[in-house]
């Protein structure tokens, strides 16, 4: 069975409530770990097959400020040949910053030579039923 990692950054738990969803989909297909970003090191996720990383947006445009680390760590992984997905809540609120760590970290990926499985999940506002129902149909695009 092939491995998939979940890594997330959640300020007030809505990102951690998409990867508990996310997680339940691609158990049923990949043997799955799930760690919070500030648990992680960048140097892991390589033992793992797909690498979903999951970051809220912050002040204006950032990442969720536990992945800020990490982030600056992916500078010293390749990402060549790996399957990567990303993901990530926020509010179309802040308009031009709506979801903006999603392409954070997407770029972040494609610059480290990863290739990117499926186009960026991004829910805007409640992370209500709708959110998990919609995360789940996103997971089952990721092979
Ligand atoms: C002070 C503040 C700044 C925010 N900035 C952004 C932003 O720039 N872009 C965005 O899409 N959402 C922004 N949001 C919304 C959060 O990303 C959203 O509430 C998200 O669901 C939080 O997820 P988390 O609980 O996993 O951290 C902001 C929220 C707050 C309170």
């Amino acid at each position: 069975m092939e491995k998939a990692i979940i890594v997330y950054g959640s300020t007030t738990g809505n990102t951690e409530t998409l990867s508990r969803a996310l997680e339940e989909e691609l158990a049923q297909r990949f043997e799955v770990t799930r760690k919070d970003v500030i648990d992680t090191d960048p140097h892991e996720v390589l033992n793992y097959d797909l690498i979903v990383l999951g970051s809220s947006t912050w002040s204006d445009g950032e990442l969720q400020e536990d992945f800020q680390d990490f982030y600056e760590e992916m500078d010293t992984i390749d990402l060549a040949g790996k399957k990567v997905a990303v993901f990530g809540p926020g509010d179309s609120n802040w308009d031009d910053s709506f979801c903006k760590a999603v392409d954070i970290l997407e770029a972040k990926a494609r610059e480290r030579r990863a290739t990117l499985v499926a186009p960026g999940f991004k829910w805007d506002g409640e992370i209500d039923d709708q959110a998990l129902t919609e995360i789940k149909k996103w997971g089952t695009q990721l092979h």
